[in-house]
């Protein structure tokens, strides 16, 4: 009984002293375990006088339930201890920086296509395209170009070694793309036709071998020149404000009949624009369209050239060098 007086006082700091789950469990053990001094007084009990019995059974299961009480608190606050451990160590630290990926900015070439684009389809146009590397035909041919015009030349054109041909070359204009459309689609055409161009100039402020140009096509019953100078007012007020000054003056191109060129009045300055003109009839025939029942007119703008005013920029190179001072500026 004695031992069994020693073992209750030495409990509570056993207990408390489990600094965890798995040390509690060998606490227990020892205090309550088959081998522990409860579990060999409890064997012992047969071997007790009959009267002795019922008062050392009574004071030992008062003393093994006053040891399990004992446990099961500290068990408690070590399995709330545990778990308030696993949701710290589970916690999203939430206040790490995140990764933000560096979004660059559409090229403002690609800008100033989109502005042009939007304001011919707000007007019923669609969007066509055609290849950069061309043939004669399409280039030059189809589009009512005479042999000996010196644009065909190599001194302005150029051309490509594919296989045995000498046909193949860059295209010099937008241009081609109105003789494929026509001859894959029939009439109404109303089409707007961004794209790059090719020429042999070389490398200036204001001449780059590469460049970019906006052709526009409308083939229709009984349209006239007056269409024509309609749609590009629109055009020019719609993209440089609705008070700018517009010419066109006459010009020659042999896909247009007739032909003009459109100057448009910036800062006090005239500047051309674009080449203009009435489909010429030659040109409807190539592509297989009755020029009695139909007619059209065209119009090729350079994009370099509208956008130079437009934003400021002196020099045309500044569009390709993907100097980034530059790029930024037009986000
Ligand atoms: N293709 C011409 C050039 O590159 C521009 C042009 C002029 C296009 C008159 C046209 C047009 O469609 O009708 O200079």
């Amino acid at each position: 009984m004695k031992r069994l007086d020693a073992i209750l006082e030495a409990a509570p700091g056993l207990i408390d002293g489990a600094a965890d789950l798995p040390a509690l469990a060998s606490v227990e053990a020892e205090l309550l375990g088959k081998s522990s001094v409860v579990g060999e007084l409890r064997r012992g009990m047969g071997k007790l006088d009959p009267e002795q019995r019922p008062v050392v059974g009574a004071k030992l299961q008062e003393a093994a339930d006053q040891l399990k009480t004992q446990v099961a608190r500290r068990r408690e606050v070590l399995e709330m201890a545990a778990e308030r451990e696993l949701l710290i160590s589970d916690r999203l630290d939430l206040t790490l920086d995140a990764w933000v990926p560096t979004v660059g900015t559409r090229h403002l070439i690609t800008q100033v296509i989109e502005e042009v684009t939007d304001i011919f389809l707000g007007l019923g146009y669609v969007v066509a395209d055609g290849p950069e590397v061309e043939n004669v035909w399409y280039n030059f041919d189809a589009l009512n170009t005479p042999d000996w015009h010196p644009s065909r030349l190599e001194s302005d054109t150029l051309y490509v070694e594919y296989r045995e041909r000498d046909d193949v070359l860059m295209r010099v204009h937008t241009s081609p793309v109105q003789a494929r459309y026509m001859e894959a689609n029939d009439p109404p055409v109303y089409i707007i036709a961004p794209g790059r161009t090719f020429r042999t100039d070389t490398w200036d402020a204001t001449h780059s071998p590469s460049f970019h140009q906006i052709e526009g096509l409308v083939v229709d019953e009984h349209i006239t020149f007056s269409d024509l100078k309609g749609t590009l007012i629109h055009f020019v007020h719609e993209f440089f404000g609705p008070d700018t000054e517009v010419q066109f003056n006459p010009h020659f191109f042999p896909f247009t009949e007739p032909s003009a060129e459109l100057h448009v009045k910036l800062d006090g300055t005239w500047l051309e624009m674009l080449g203009c003109g009435v489909v010429d009839p030659d040109v409807l025939v190539n592509v297989g369209y009755d020029p009695d029942k139909y007619s059209g007119f065209a119009f090729g703008m350079g994009v370099e050239r509208l956008a130079m005013p437009k934003y400021g920029i002196k020099d045309i190179r500044r569009f390709y060098e993907n100097d980034l001072r530059v790029l930024r500026q037009f986000p």
